[in-house]
């Protein structure tokens, strides 16, 4: 195994969610990618982060953006996730989105949004590191899409409480 390999595998047994980041152009293009490099920075004030490859395709324009839309995937948008880590056009053709801060696009269906004005970057080797100041989110109760050893996973939330339901009908039973 080669040293860049398994530093990979070394950091992907940190498990971590799924998010597609989002923004609009000057020229109100919609731009959107899938990173798990999403992390919670500070409380007060509210402040996250993500990082996006310099190779990328979308640098220049989460570089020149004024907000940028973090999405929290759902265990079902497995699909949605493979789209926004395509580097190719019309990753936005049949979703119906609204705008959210200065009209970056807001994804239905997901476990959490943050909507962001890019407040920082900093070079971080083959990435750029960017802090989003928080300035709404939402929560919703879906179960949240994980990303863990390379590959997709659920949480066990859903298995838990279909066992509870099952206990709880057992024990009204007898
Ligand atoms: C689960 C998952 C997580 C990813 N996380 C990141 C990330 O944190 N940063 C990054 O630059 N690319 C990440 N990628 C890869 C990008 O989504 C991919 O390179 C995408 O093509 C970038 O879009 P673009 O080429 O249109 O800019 C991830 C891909 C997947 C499937």
């Amino acid at each position: 195994m080669t040293d860049a390999r398994e530093f990979r595998n070394a950091l992907g047994r940190f498990a971590t969610g799924v998010a597609i980041v989002t923004t609009r152009t000057a020229d109100g293009e919609p731009w959107g990618v899938t990173v798990n490099s999403f992390s919670s920075v500070s409380l007060e004030p509210r402040l996250v982060l993500w990082s996006l490859a310099k190779k990328s395709y979308s640098l220049e324009a989460f570089k020149k953006a004024g907000s940028f839309v973090i999405h929290v995937l759902a265990s079902d948008q497995e699909d949605v996730s493979n789209r926004f880590a395509r580097g190719a056009d019309g990753k936005f053709v049949g979703i119906s989105c609204t705008d959210g801060l200065e009209g970056s696009p807001v994804l239905p269906g997901c476990a959490a949004v943050f909507q962001c004005r890019n407040a920082l970057q900093y070079e971080g080797g083959d990435h750029v590191i960017f802090i989003g100041e928080v300035h709404h989110f939402d929560t919703s109760d879906r179960e949240s899409l994980l990303f863990y050893k390379g590959g997709y996973a659920r949480a066990a939330n859903a298995l838990t409480d279909l066992a509870e339901l099952i206990r709880s009908e057992y024990v009204a039973a007898t």
